[in-house]
C-alpha cells in the first residue's frame, strides 16, 4: 500500500494512496448500480484509510450520509483533513473503529445502516478483523442492507493470476496473519451472521467487489 504525502496548510495532512486513486471510480460505479440515488441512506466505511474513498463517494452520492472510520490514528487525521478540504455536509467526523472488536465497541447503533463499505482491508489485516467485519455488519445493517467489500480474493482455493499469487506471498512474508481470503470462506462467515453473498463483480487489476445482503427475518 504505497502512499505519498500532501500538505495542505490549515487543513492538516491529506495522505494519498495510489491504489485508492485508481480504484475509487470503478468502486463508485458499483455503488451507483447497487444503492438508491434518491432515498436518504446511512453508510459506514470500515478502514477508510486516507479518506480518498469516502470523500469521492460522498461527492457523487449526496443522498447518503457517510460515517468514515479507521483503526490507525494517522489515517484518522488524514480523513479529517479531507473532510476539512472538501467541506462535505454528508460526511460525519471519522470515528476510531477496530473491526476485530464486537460492534458494541464501534459506537454504531444496531440495525441503523443501509450500507457498509470495506475496501482492501480483508487481506491486509489479521483474520479476526474479517470475522469482526462480518459479525459487526450483520448487527449494524438494517434488514436488506448491503455490505460491499473490495479487494483481491482466492476462488475455490485458487489464486489467479500469478501477480496475485506473488502479492499473497509478499503479504504473508510481511505478516503471517495477512493474505488473500477465499470467497467461499467469506461467504460462509457471512451466512453465520445473516448475510448472503448476492453478487461477485470482477474489477480492474484482478480485484473483485463482493456484495452481501442482510437477510430479513420473515
Ligand atoms: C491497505 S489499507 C486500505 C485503506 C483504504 N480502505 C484504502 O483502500 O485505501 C488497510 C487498512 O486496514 C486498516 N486496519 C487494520 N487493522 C484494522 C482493524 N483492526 N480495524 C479496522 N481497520 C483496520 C488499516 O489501518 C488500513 O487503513
Amino acid at each position: 500500500w504505497s502512499r505519498r504525502w500532501r500538505f495542505y496548510p490549515g487543513f492538516g495532512t491529506m495522505l494519498s494512496a495510489a491504489a485508492a486513486e485508481r480504484n475509487k471510480e470503478p468502486i463508485l460505479a458499483v455503488l451507483r448500480g447497487s444503492v438508491s440515488a434518491e432515498r436518504p441512506l446511512q453508510a459506514l466505511e470500515i478502514s477508510s484509510g486516507t479518506g480518498q474513498h469516502v470523500t469521492h463517494f460522498a461527492k457523487a452520492l449526496r443522498n447518503i450520509i457517510w460515517q468514515p472510520s479507521e483503526y490507525d490514528h494517522q489515517s484518522l487525521t488524514s480523513i479529517e483533513a479531507y473532510r476539512a478540504h472538501y467541506q462535505l455536509r454528508n460526511v460525519k467526523p471519522a470515528i476510531h473503529l477496530d473491526a476485530s472488536l464486537p460492534y458494541q465497541y464501534w459506537g454504531v447503533e444496531p440495525e441503523s445502516l443501509d450500507l457498509v463499505v470495506n475496501i482492501n482491508m480483508i487481506h491486509i489485516s489479521p483474520f479476526p478483523c474479517t470475522e469482526g467485519l462480518f459479525r459487526g455488519a450483520g448487527a449494524v445493517l438494517k434488514p436488506q442492507g448491503l455490505l460491499l467489500t473490495y479487494g483481491p480474493y482466492a476462488v475455490n482455493g485458487q489464486i489467479t493470476p500469478q501477480s496475485n499469487v506473488d502479492f499473497d506471498h509478499s503479504l504473508r512474508q510481511r505478516n503471517p496473519e495477512w493474505g488473500l481470503r477465499d470467497i467461499s470462506l467469506l461467504s460462509s462467515i457471512a451466512q453465520q451472521n445473516g448475510l448472503f453473498l448476492e453478487r461477485i463483480m470482477d474489477m480492474p487489476a484482478n480485484n473483485k467487489c463482493l456484495l452481501f445482503r442482510k437477510e430479513s427475518l420473515v
